[in-house]
C-alpha cells in the first residue's frame, strides 16, 4: 500500500518533469529557454539536468495529469497541485523556470521553480512528501556520486551545481534550499570523506558553512573551504573568471579550523592588547577540541605561525582549558 503510493508519486513527478521539459521545447518556452541561455547554459547542460519550464496556465499541469488518470488525492499529496474546493485543482508551479531534483537513483521527487526576472520567491520548491525528504537528498548527487574527483563540492544553489558541472566539476552537489543537516552529512559519509564548502561569498554563506563544519566534523568528514571573492557564489565566479581560477581556488582552499578562527577575529579588536587576549583565550579553547595530542599540536603549530605569537606559549594557555584532555 505504501510502496504502492511511493510508486505512484514517482509516476507523476516524472510525467511532471517530461511535462515541464517538452514545454520549454515548445512555443510558449521561448522566455525560459532564452533565460537558461542567457545564464549560459548550454543545449546539454539543460538536458542533462531535464531543465523545464511551467507556464502561466493555473491548472494545465493538474489536467494533464488527471487526463493520465491520477485522482484528485494522489495529486495533492505530490505537491505539484492543490485542490481548493471552489476553483478546482490547480498548479503549485506558474511560469517558472523548473529544476527537477532527483535522488541518487535518478528518479525525481520534486522541483525547485526559479522566477524569471524579479519576484518572490526567487525559488519555489516542492514541499516535503513521502518521496522528497529535503534533509535526506542531495541536489546533484545522482552525477556526483561517480566523479574521480578526490572530493566533493558543496554549494549552495541549483545553479552553482548545474555551472560547476558544466565547467567540468562533476563533484558538486547543493543541499535543496535548506540548511545542512546530519541527514545529509550522513549522505555524503557514504561517497566521500572530503567536502569541499564552496558556498556564497556573503554574511550568509560564511554563517551557513560555520554551521556546517561541527556538522560535518560530528560525522567524521574533513572539510575545507573555498572563497569565492570577489565574486557572489561558484556560478559567478566561473562566469567571470573560467574553470581553472576555479580549479586555483580548489587548490588553495582553506582548513575549516583555519576559516573558523579567521572569522571568530573578526569579533575583536587585534589593535587592542585586553580584546587580543581574549581572542587567543576563546582560540585556545577551541583548539581543545582536539582531542587527539598530534593533532592538537598540528593546529597549536598553525596558529602560533599565523599570528606569530610563541608555540610553547599558546600550548600553556590551551593546557589551562584542557589539561585533562589526552
Ligand atoms: P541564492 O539566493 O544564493 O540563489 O539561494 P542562487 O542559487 O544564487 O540563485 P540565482 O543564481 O540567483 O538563480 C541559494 C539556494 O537557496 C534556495 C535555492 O535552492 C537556491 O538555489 N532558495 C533560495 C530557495 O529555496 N528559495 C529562495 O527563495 C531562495
Ligand atoms: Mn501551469
Ligand atoms: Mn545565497
Ligand atoms: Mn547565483
Ligand atoms: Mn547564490
Amino acid at each position: 500500500q505504501e510502496a504502492d503510493k511511493r510508486a505512484r508519486l514517482l509516476e507523476i513527478n516524472k510525467e511532471a518533469a517530461k511535462y515541464f521539459y517538452m514545454l520549454l521545447r515548445g512555443e510558449r518556452g521561448a522566455r525560459a529557454l532564452s533565460y537558461f541561455r542567457k545564464r549560459e547554459l548550454s543545449d546539454e547542460t539543460m538536458q542533462k539536468f531535464g531543465l523545464g519550464y511551467s507556464d502561466q496556465y493555473s491548472d494545465d499541469l493538474y489536467r494533464y495529469l488527471r487526463k493520465k488518470g491520477y485522482e484528485d488525492d494522489i495529486l495533492k499529496e505530490s505537491g505539484l497541485v492543490s485542490i481548493d474546493e471552489r476553483r478546482g485543482g490547480y498548479d503549485k508551479f506558474w511560469n517558472r523556470a523548473m529544476f527537477p531534483i532527483m535522488d541518487v537513483h535518478n528518479k525525481v521527487i520534486g522541483f525547485g521553480g526559479r522566477v524569471m526576472g524579479d519576484g518572490e520567491p526567487k525559488y519555489l520548491n516542492s514541499p516535503e512528501t513521502k518521496i522528497f525528504d529535503k534533509s535526506r537528498n542531495l541536489y546533484g548527487l545522482n552525477f556526483a556520486r561517480s566523479t574521480k574527483k578526490p572530493q566533493l563540492l558543496l554549494c549552495e544553489g541549483y545553479m552553482d551545481v548545474i555551472a560547476l558541472h558544466q565547467a567540468g566539476f562533476d563533484n558538486a552537489v547543493a543541499s535543496l534550499g535548506t540548511a545542512l543537516t546530519s541527514g545529509h552529512a550522513n549522505l555524503l559519509k557514504r561517497y566521500t570523506k572530503n567536502v569541499y564548502l564552496t558556498y556564497d561569498s556573503d554574511g550568509a554563506g560564511v554563517k551557513a558553512a560555520l554551521r556546517a563544519i561541527p556538522i560535518l566534523k560530528e560525522v567524521g568528514i574533513t572539510t575545507k573551504v573555498i572563497n569565492m571573492k570577489p565574486y557572489k557564489d561558484p556560478d559567478e565566479f566561473i562566469k567571470a573568471l573560467g574553470a581553472e581560477e576555479y580549479q586555483k581556488r580548489i587548490d588553495t582552499a582553506e582548513n575549516s579550523f583555519m576559516f573558523e578562527i579567521r572569522i571568530l577575529e573578526q569579533q575583536y579588536d587585534m589593535h587592542d592588547p585586553e580584546s587580543k587576549t581574549k581572542f587567543y583565550n576563546a582560540v585556545a579553547e577551541k583548539l581543545c577540541t582536539f582531542g587527539e595530542k598530534l593533532e592538537r599540536d598540528n593546529y597549536i603549530a598553525a596558529v602560533a605561525d599565523k599570528y606569530m605569537i610563541g608555540i610553547e606559549d599558546l600550548r600553556r594557555l590551551v593546557n589551562q582549558y584542557g589539561a585533562k584532555i589526552g
